[in-house]
């Protein structure tokens, strides 16, 4: 049997189970500050919280009656739960537990499951394996001298990660003007070439004719900007972020957007995103870049949550249903194979899949 073509792995399960490894945005660094913070991962609900500086995520669900963690406060560096008061610490060992008389021995058994987490690139990123599978995604313009860097509003999505993904790295879309069916733009782009560092795919692809960039760049003082040749370089990181640098002209100023897709659910996503830019650095033309991208993104909201299935299909008779022929497809075939080698790895860490090819 070809365990691509079980039924687990054509659910979709497999893939949305293998998200487990890896790292994922949960919430912008400013989020989580003095109170614990809940959020939802892959249909977890987590509390974060700041103890001793240090970030901490636990399951958000009190270990003697269930109660969240994350509508109580923190107490002597612990989660003090609302109900009864009992405390746990950062690696969710029971510290107190007022009115019990329980033996120490007993109080050690009531844990509560912690996950590994860090901060990096303004964003809280949690696996909920202990070992995480690749090396966070990269966005050195974050924190490189030169680059004025603001974050985005994160919005919501009711589809799958790996839809709102293929959405940034649809370049037939971000290449036409604010037109999804611009077929004479498709219709030009004749190459996209591809290559791999490490578990990041990469490509680069020439940004056509765009009224609305081109518009953009004049009223930020780009002088030229019209006449100037502009391309753009995509790292795709595995399975949620995309970084995209735009280059203009020559080289020497350059925009990014910095993408990271956070699954709360099988079919719901939530979208963090930061802006960089290394000119036109004054203040009022923050919102106009801001802006620009989430109206790009909103125009295509409807379009993308309509997309079935939720989750992309990445094997067997699903797969062959959608036809990715055209050569603006490329990086989205590269990237389906990555998500199905992914799910591959993570079901033989599991599984006695001896009989798989
Ligand atoms: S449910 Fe948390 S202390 Fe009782």
């Amino acid at each position: 049997m070809d365990f691509a073509d079980s039924q687990y792995f054509r659910s979709g399960n497999s893939q949305y189970r293998s998200l487990d490894a890896y790292w994922h945005p949960v919430a912008y660094g400013s989020e989580v500050r003095e109170s614990p913070v809940q959020v939802t991962l892959l249909d977890r609900q987590l509390v974060l919280g700041r103890i001793n500086e240090r970030l901490v995520a636990l399951d958000d669900r009190c270990a003697h009656r269930g109660a969240a963690l994350s509508s109580g406060k923190i107490v002597d560096d612990c989660f003090e739960c609302p109900f009864h008061g009992w405390r746990f610490d950062s690696q969710g060992n029971c510290a107190h537990a007022p009115g019990s008389n329980a033996s120490k021995s007993v109080l050690s058994k009531s844990r509560i499951l912690n996950y590994p987490v860090v901060e990096s690139a303004g964003l809280i990123w949690v696996c909920l394996e202990q070992v995480p599978q690749y090396a966070l995604p990269k966005f050195p313009e974050y924190s490189e001298a030169g680059y004025r860097t603001r974050p985005g509003i994160a919005f919501e999505w009711e589809t799958s990660v790996s839809r709102c993904v293929e959405n940034l790295i649809d370049i037939s879309t971000f290449s036409s003007d604010n037109d999804s069916r611009g077929e004479t733009v498709k219709d030009e782009l004749r190459w996209v070439e591809t290559w791999w560092e490490k578990s990041t795919l990469c490509f680069e692809s020439p940004l056509l004719e765009n009224g609305r960039i081109f518009r953009m760049l004049e009223a930020v003082g780009v002088a030229g900007a019209s006449r100037s040749a502009l391309t753009d370089t995509y790292r795709v990181g595995i399975p949620g972020t995309v970084h995209r640098r735009r280059m203009i002209g020559d080289g020497e100023k350059c925009y990014v957007l910095f993408f990271a897709a956070s699954p709360i659910t099988t079919t719901r996503t939530r979208c963090f995103w930061s802006y960089s830019r290394n000119f036109s650095e004054s203040e009022e033309y923050d919102s106009l870049f801001l802006e620009g991208v989430l109206n790009d993104l909103a125009s295509r909201r409807s379009i993308v949550e309509s997309q079935f299935p939720k989750i992309v299909p990445i094997c067997g008779g699903e797969r062959q249903r959608e036809s990715l022929v055209c050569s603006y497809d490329t990086p989205i075939h590269h990237y389906r194979n990555a998500l199905l080698e992914s799910s591959r790895l993570h079901l033989r860490s599991r599984e006695d899949w001896s009989d798989c090819s």
